[in-house]
Formats: C-alpha cells, structure tokens, sequence
C-alpha cells in the first residue's frame, strides 16, 4: 500500500467507537519523506474540526519549537497521533482505541521508515517507548529500537500548563537538532 492509498483508507476508518463521535479522521501532517516523525496522543476538539494535528494552542508551541531547530511541517516533518480521532471531552484513548488505531501508525512508520521518533507526551512515550517510560525522568534521552532513535519529550499541552518546563524541553529539541545533523541525511538541506 502507499502513502496515498493508506492516508484514504484511514479517512473512513471504523475500527473503534471513536467513529461515530468524530468530525475527521486526523491522518497526520508534513512530508511523506520526513526523517522525523512526531507522535502525539489524540486530536483536540480544533483537531478533530480541521482534520489536522496541533492546531490549537499547543500546536502553535509546537510549531514555535519546531521552527526554532529549523523544522517544519510543510517541509521536513510528520506529525501524528497515537489515536487519529478524538476521544469525547478529551479523556485519554482507552486500550482498546489505541489497539484499534495502532496499525494505521505503524503503516505510517513502514512507509515513511523515520530515523528519528519524537514522541511527545506520556501517553505517545509509553506506546513506544517503554509502558513505564517516565518524561519527567527520561525526557530528551534517546532509545535506539531497531536502528530508529526513539525520544520522548514534554507534551506542549503540559508545557502550557506548566510553562516551568519549557526551558527543558527546549533543550530536548536543541538535543534533537544535533541528532538529526549527525544521523539524517536530508531534513536540514
Ligand atoms: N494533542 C495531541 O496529542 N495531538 C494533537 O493532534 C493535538 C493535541
């Protein structure tokens, strides 16, 4: 399947309940060449009305932090979620959502076959990472699975949140540059 085809399918999608709740599906956003993937949790409810990732306020931090270490989602990026429709009032995707969400990211990985995985947030780290991966402890720390560099960083809905750690997680996306110089081959020409 290519990207095309499976961004189709995706879109009509009735694997969980989600389906009847949604307004979109939320593929995902950026380049289907991207070397860095970002993984976030679900849509928001501006998510779920655009059919886009992060477009709320804690996409307009993303995207800051993003264009502070040269990237962008129209340019060298993906952004998805763990979950591709919103969950009512936001609650956390049950396992069962995840479970029958989670093929759709992983034929995104196969085909996109990132270098880098920026997960962001408890929820995207602990898929992907480690079920007990800790952000507060292992933020900006990178696991290699497989030959792909995994990381996990503070979710910008925590950092709006808490604005007290937006120096650190800073310094994970300054980490994250220096990673992508030394291991990707076309993100930052
Ligand atoms: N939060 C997420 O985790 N994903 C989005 O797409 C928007 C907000």
């Amino acid at each position: 399947m290519n990207w095309e085809e499976l961004k189709k399918q995706c879109l009509v999608c009735d694997r969980c309940g989600l389906c009847e709740t949604r307004t979109n599906v939320v593929f995902g956003d950026g380049v289907s060449d991207a070397e860095v993937l970002f993984v976030g949790e679900g849509p928001g409810q501006h998510e779920d009305e655009q059919g886009l990732p992060f477009v709320g306020r804690s996409g307009a931090l993303l995207d800051n932090y993003l264009h502070a270490i040269d990237l962008d989602r129209r340019e060298n990026v993906f952004i998805a979620n763990i979950v591709k429709c919103r969950p009512p009032k936001n609650r956390d995707p049950l396992p069962e959502e995840r479970a029958a969400c989670l093929p759709w990211l992983r034929e995104q990985f196969r085909l996109l076959r990132p270098k880098i995985v920026v997960c962001l947030g408890r929820i995207a780290a602990q898929q992907m990472i480690r079920p007990d991966f800790s952000v507060t402890r292992e933020h900006g720390q990178f696991f290699d699975k497989d030959g792909v560099l995994f990381m996990g960083t503070f979710h910008p809905a925590a950092l709006l949140r808490n604005p007290n750690n937006k120096p650190v997680a800073f310094e994970d996306f300054a980490a994250l540059r220096d990673k992508i110089h030394e291991i990707c081959d076309h993100t930052y020409q």
